[in-house]
């Protein structure tokens, strides 16, 4: 069905707010309001498990949620980021390896506007902000850590 009028006034204006969307011509604004889903969860509901296979893009429309990730099965799992409220997530499994890098749950009562592959890559895809996006590997955040370090001797 054809999202209300009230509620693709909404996501308009909402989708506007978001700073990587803000490139994006009307028309495709539109569309995205058209065909998102929108998907509601409680706190410490997974909505995303690393490793698992994924082809959906997130963007948070209420509440926050918890990134976090662990080197290998059984190990610890580690925070690495909060989202919140106008953040995006799962950009990763859409671009290449469709394999989730890390495991996303909510905080609280969360809302996201969700979107398949397929539409991602008609009307998202091309933004270089979500395209381009990298996290800095453990690796890098141990080196940094170390410089930190060094310099705070
Ligand atoms: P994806 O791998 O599809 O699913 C998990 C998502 O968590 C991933 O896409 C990113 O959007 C996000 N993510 C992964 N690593 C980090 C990180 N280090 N910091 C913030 N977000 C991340």
């Amino acid at each position: 069905m054809r999202t209300g009028l009230i509620k693709h006034s909404q996501y308009m204006d909402f989708l506007r707010s978001v700073p990587s969307f803000q490139s994006l011509p009307e028309d495709i604004l539109s569309k995205l309001a058209d065909v998102l889903e929108e998907t509601h969860y409680s706190d410490c509901d997974y909505i995303i498990r690393q490793g698992a296979t994924g082809d959906t893009f997130f963007i948070i429309s209420e509440g926050q949620v918890k990134v976090s990730q662990q080197d290998s099965p059984g190990d610890e799992q580690v925070i690495v980021k909060t989202l919140a409220k106008g953040d995006w997530f799962g950009e990763q499994a859409l671009k290449g390896e469709d394999v989730r890098t890390a495991s996303v749950t909510a905080v609280g009562d969360v809302t996201c506007l969700v979107i398949d592959r397929e539409l991602f890559k008609q009307l998202i895809g091309g933004l270089d902000d979500v395209n381009n996006k990298q996290y800095d590997s453990d690796e890098v955040k141990a080196n940094v850590q170390a410089e930190a370090d060094f310099f705070s001797r």
